[in-house]
């Protein structure tokens, strides 16, 4: 293979999207637009990565500011053409092929790509387009051949004459092309046309007309091509997106019972064996373990979950870390910095926040945890609360191994309670409790006899 370089094109704003958000932030299954097609560009190992940014552009930059890339200021957005005319000075002295992703095109395969710089490369074409055919072309830019199969010129759907429009071969915005000849093509360009903008795929012509080897590549699922302007776009290759995620979770034996309703981002990682119930969310850095089973309804986002752990129907988990054979609701809420060590227990309408729950330990009905290291073989009875916050500040609790914590309790911190020690139920406990202590904290009960059955 020649030296590659890899344009990207994101610098402009996605008019049609209606957003304040630039269009190549806009996520699809959680991964913004133009982190798929980075990830695509990276899978090639270019040798050169540029990516053109305008619209937002600092906002960009902080997101994907890695090492290996070059980002580029397009400072108006005049057009494909003089967005690609601004990545020139980057490859001056670049030699080889040049391969141009647009960040709205998201859905791209390493497959397709890689057949792509293959026929361009070994065609030894000048210049390659791929193209794919539609039932309903509109929108795009149509591919126009010569009677050998060759590319003679692409035109704009705005320019194009009467009749021109029943052409289904469209451009899917993606190009191979020799570099030399590239940014000379790129200085003839002209901005008369009907969106008064330098376009890129006027260089189609320019190489035919110079007698230059000018060829379409057609790839066959246009989905894989589809260009994401409009909020409809974004939801259809979304959908298709999840498709793809969850057919392959399955081929690596992951169960879903109605891949349909379960929602996958990119990046999650389930292992083997492990069930998803429908209606749940896996978002974000979620990893799943082995042979764990995520009941109906579920939301679990940038979380770390081990094997053999079961999260019953309806709980939220966010930014926590759960270890092997742990069980978590239904309807448990554990909120970020929460770590679930192996073999423990929390159960409905518990809420869990920045805690260390240890081995074994059990926090089943009703409670409140928060800021706090609880010990191993601990139990937490229901209706528990760890009040942490004093109105200005938040305090730890700590609690050692073995400890008894009766149900209706409070634990007001800063608190430390012992080894082995139990607390009475319905105590308020506000000083430390010592290691394999009682402790009680509630007035006496009185009982009282009744003078009169009607008055008392
Ligand atoms: C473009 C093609 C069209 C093709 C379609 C495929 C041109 C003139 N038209 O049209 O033939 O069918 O893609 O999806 O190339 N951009 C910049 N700077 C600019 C303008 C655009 O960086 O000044 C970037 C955008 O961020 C986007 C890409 O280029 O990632 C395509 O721009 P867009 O305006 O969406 O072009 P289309 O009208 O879709
Ligand atoms: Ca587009």
């Amino acid at each position: 293979m020649k030296s590659l370089a890899v344009i990207i094109l994101a610098a402009g704003k996605g008019t049609r999207m209606k957003s304040d958000l630039v269009k190549v932030l806009h996520p699809l299954a959680g991964t913004p637009l133009l982190a798929l097609t980075l990830d695509l560009a990276r899978s090639l190992r270019p040798d050169r990565l540029v990516v053109v940014v305008g619209s937002q552009k600092n906002l960009v930059r902080e997101q994907f500011g890695a090492g290996d890339l070059l980002f580029v200021d397009q400072e108006e957005q005049l057009g494909t053409g003089h967005a690609v005319l601004t990545a020139g000075p980057a490859l001056k002295d670049f030699q080889g092929t040049v391969l141009i992703l647009c960040a709205d095109v998201p859905l791209l395969s390493e497959e397709t790509i890689k057949k792509f710089i293959k026929s361009h490369e070994e065609g030894l074409n000048t210049l390659s387009v791929l193209t794919t055919r539609l039932e309903n072309p509109s929108g795009y830019g149509r591919a126009f051949r010569g009677e050998k199969g060759q590319l003679l010129r692409i035109v704009e759907e705005k320019d194009l004459r009467a009749g021109e429009e029943t052409i289904r071969e469209i451009n899917t915005g993606i190009y191979c092309l020799e570099a030399q000849f590239l940014f000379l093509a790129l200085l003839g360009l002209s901005d008369q046309n009907a969106q008064k903008e330098y376009y890129l795929t006027d260089i189609v012509a320019t190489a035919s007309s110079q007698g230059k080897k000018a060829a379409a590549y057609l790839t066959e699922d246009p989905m894989e091509v589809m260009g994401i302007n409009t909020r409809l776009d974004l939801a259809k290759a979304n959908q298709y997106l999840r498709r793809k995620i969850a057919e392959r979770h399955m081929l690596e034996g992951v169960t879903l019972i109605d891949p349909q309703t379960t929602y996958i981002d990119h990046q999650v990682e389930i292992g083997g064996d492990t069930v998803l119930y429908p209606n749940c969310y896996l978002l974000g850095k979620t990893s799943l373990g082995k042979n764990c089973r995520i009941e109906p309804g579920c939301k679990i986002t940038d979380t770390q979950v081990g094997n053999f752990v079961t999260i019953k129907a309806s709980s939220v988990i966010s930014e926590s870390v759960i270890e092997d054979r742990v069980e978590v609701g239904p309807f448990a809420h554990l909120r970020p910095q929460t770590l679930l060590r192996e073999g423990s227990r929390i159960g409905n309408f518990v809420e869990v926040k920045k805690s260390v729950i240890g081995k074994g330990t059990k926090a089943n009905h009703l409670s409140y945890l928060g800021d706090a290291t609880v010990g191993e073989k601990v139990n937490i009875s229901a209706g528990t609360i760890f009040c942490n916050y004093d109105g200005h500040k938040k305090h730890p609790t700590i609690i050692e191994d073995g400890v008894f914590v009766g149900s209706n309790t409070e634990l007001v911190a800063p608190i430390k309670i012992g080894r082995n020690a139990i607390i009475g139920a319905g105590s308020t406990i506000t000083k430390e409790v010592p290691p394999d202590h009682l402790a009680v904290s509630r007035t006496r009960q009185v009982n009282y006899k009744r003078r009169s059955r009607r008055k008392d």
